[in-house]
């Protein structure tokens, strides 16, 4: 049968005969998704259709046990081996935890907690630990010596990859003396990939024209079972470790001391592991890191909850495959499987012609996704997608949703290549790639795609901010022939809002009200409504900074503007040639005339030594301020910001969980400052 069949069966009201042919599809196809994930590194559908193959293979086997057999996908703990390397049989099995989706299967989950320990809520305690989202490893000390180490397998036998993991500087090779250590220490752990590490990976790989990976946790798993060593070692791979085994030996009671002993062990912990008692607290502290992983340095998807006394541990016990004294609550996944219709084309206020994929819609970090974009024609062919096929969509927080790769596994011959249509969608005009550009172009100023998007834009929150004006009201007052540009919004009068759809007498006035109001708004948001190319919001700051007015802009030329620090070029050229063109000089004739404030206020500088003419850089977690709050500060004392680490770095300010930039900035012995010291320096 195939898998689409399979994820819609019904088994209800199944009889053995159909459930024996159905049980032999289910694990065919679920063997087959294993060799894929485990071996391969590169799966081909999304999680949540392999739980929902497993599930339904689970609940057969319960209907029929009669037809369990020892070979079933069901009776197995991960991955199948395959050659390649030796293997080595645990000290212990390694289990996998228990999922949970949401609040009602975590409060479940300590409701049978209480129960099978006969105890209140407020008698157990728990502790919470990020769930990482690496590849699972066993490693043995031997005397305080790193001897062995190996994946998880099968749960009871793994491969030996010690010579790769040999190869990461987070494990130490020798334990820390001082500490008593049994004469066998057996801990497991997370090895995991960061995220900046996994875009410089995935950007070579393409560079290479490889195929690239899905997420960092495929990489990391495809990185740790390399065959030659040095190519492992090429991979910035860490590790944190989350416990240990034959646990009673090691002088605790319970997991956290246990924690607690591997880091004076000098095994690398995770900072963030918590004791908490009770639902509520548990859910919080969840719901935290939901929001706050976005900003860790490395992926996460979940929460492991453990009951933190092992004699507790001891009582509850285990199934085959899970403790019962653990789970793990999942995050809404980052990333899904879904089908690409379609591929149209969108044309923005620049004229840009943007290929757009149609998705079949999937929800993906909680939201619906049924776009995606493609950007321009070569990234389209750069990932060779097609219409029909098969792609796994990544989607994190408010980022943009962006297709990650096509699985190429899963093509049928049906799938039709896309081209990029030589008249514009919208207006019929030609459509003109200039060399060099990667972007190709609808010529016609009076293009009413180019029209809208420019005015929408203009209005939008960023730029003049005209509460009220949105893409719905200003396709009707083109439409209706109303305004053309940016500037006829402040010509309207009351009739013409008024003579709208749904508009009535107090609309119409707050609406009027909201265009007038924004005619004082700064001028960097006026520059940034204009929707100059590669002029952010940032740069028609600085560009407001520097000039104080738009007539001095406006009479600067390529050499005044690029000598400007953080103007190239590029971003010099196309200020030049915007207000050279005629049509442009109108509309700020025409927004002047209106009564527009076209000059900016000076920001006070209060210059301070620490930081005046210094360069810095913000990484990792501040828990004091956010990024655009220290940022203002630095900048406030005559500092300035950037973005990456280089030789003319000052300063880096690292909070909790720097990353790369942090390696960097030690590399290059630039001087590293803490948050406490930053504070200090801020007085
Ligand atoms: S405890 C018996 N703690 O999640 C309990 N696992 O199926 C063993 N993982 O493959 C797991 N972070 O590799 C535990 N803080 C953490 C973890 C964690 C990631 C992985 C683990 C396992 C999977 C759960």
């Amino acid at each position: 049968m195939e898998l689409e069949k399979l994820l819609k069966l019904d088994v209800s009201n199944i009889d053995e005969k159909q459930a024996g042919a159905v049980v032999r599809d289910l694990r065919e196809e679920l063997n087959r998704h294993n060799y894929y994930y485990y071996i391969k590194d590169n799966p081909i559908i999304s999680d949540a259709d392999y739980d929902k193959l497993m599930r339904l293979l689970e609940s057969i086997e319960e209907k029929f046990p009669q037809l369990v057999t020892a070979d079933s996908p069901t009776q197995r703990i991960g991955a199948p081996l395959e050659g390649g390397f030796n293997t080595l049989e645990h000290g212990e099995k390694m289990l996998s935890l228990q999922d949970a989706f949401g609040h009602e299967e975590l409060k479940a989950f300590l409701d049978r907690v209480y129960k099978d320990l006969e105890l209140e809520e407020s008698q157990v305690e728990f502790v919470c630990e990020l769930k990482i989202d690496g590849s699972a490893v066993s490693l043995v000390y031997q005397d305080g010596s790193f001897v062995r180490g190996a994946t998880r397998g099968d749960g009871v036998t793994g491969e030996d990859i010690t010579s790769n993991l040999k190869t990461i500087k987070a494990i130490p090779l020798r334990l820390m003396d001082g500490v008593q250590i049994p004469s066998r220490l057996e801990v497991r752990g997370e090895v995991y990939l960061g995220k900046d590490e996994f875009l410089q990976i995935n950007k070579r790989r393409e560079e290479e024209g490889l195929a690239v990976f899905a997420n960092p946790r495929n990489a990391a798993a495809g990185s740790l079972r390399q065959i030659d060593p040095a190519q492992t070692a090429k991979r910035r791979l860490s590790i944190f470790i989350y416990g240990a085994v034959s646990n009673q030996e090691l002088g605790a009671s319970n997991h956290y001391q246990m924690l607690e002993y591997l880091k004076k062990c000098g095994l690398r912990l995770n900072p963030h592991v918590k004791k908490v008692t009770g639902y509520e607290k548990i859910k919080k502290y969840c719901d935290r890191w939901e929001e706050e992983r976005k900003s860790l340095p490395y992926e996460t998807d979940g929460i492991v909850i453990k009951v933190n006394d092992f004699s507790y541990q001891q009582k509850l016990g285990q199934t085959s495959r899970n403790p019962r004294w653990a789970l793990a609550y999942k995050f809404p996944p980052e990333q899904e499987v879904t089908r690409v219709v379609d591929i149209k084309v969108s044309v923005g206020r620049t004229g840009a012609l943007t290929p757009v994929a149609k998705l079949e819609p999937v929800t993906v970090a909680g939201s619906t996704v049924s776009n995606a974009t493609l950007h321009n024609e070569d990234e389209v062919n750069r990932k060779d997608v097609r219409i029909g096929d098969w792609v796994i969509i990544h989607k994190a927080g408010d980022v943009i949703p962006e297709i990650v790769k096509v699985i190429t596994e899963r093509r049928d011959g049906t799938e039709k290549q896309f081209k990029m249509p030589e008249r514009c969608p919208v207006c019929g005009s030609e459509v003109i790639r200039a060399e060099g550009e990667a972007v190709s172009r609808c010529i016609s100023l009076a293009c009413p795609a180019v029209q809208f998007e420019a005015i929408v834009h203009f209005a939008s929150k960023g730029a003049m901010d005209i509460d009220g004006l949105g893409p719905a009201i200003v396709k009707k007052l083109l439409d209706r022939g109303l305004i053309a540009d940016p500037a006829d919004i402040y010509y309207l009068d009351y009739d013409d809002i008024f003579s709208l759809e749904n508009f009535k007498q107090k609309s119409t006035h707050n609406l009027l009200e909201a265009i007038n109001k924004s005619k004082s708004q700064p001028l960097s948001r006026l520059l940034f409504g204009l929707g100059i190319r590669f002029v952010g919001q940032h740069v028609a700051e600085i560009l407001a900074d520097e000039f104080g007015d738009l007539d001095n802009l406006m009479q600067a030329d390529f050499s005044q503007l690029e000598s400007i620090d953080e103007i190239g070029p590029r971003i010099a050229d196309s200020i030049v040639s915007f207000f050279k063109q005629k049509q442009n000089l109108e509309v700020i004739e025409k927004l002047r005339k209106a009564g527009l404030n076209f000059s900016a206020e000076k920001k006070k500088v209060e210059e301070r030594k620490e930081f005046a003419k210094k360069t810095f850089v913000l990484t990792g977690k501040l828990e004091n301020f956010t990024r655009s709050q220290a940022a203002d500060l630095i900048e406030k004392f005559g500092g300035k910001v950037t973005s990456a680490v280089s030789k003319s770095t000052d300063v880096v300010i690292a909070g909790n969980d720097a990353g790369s930039k942090l390696d960097d900035a030690k590399k290059l012995g630039i001087k590293v400052i803490d948050e406490k010291q930053f504070k200090d320096m801020i007085g």
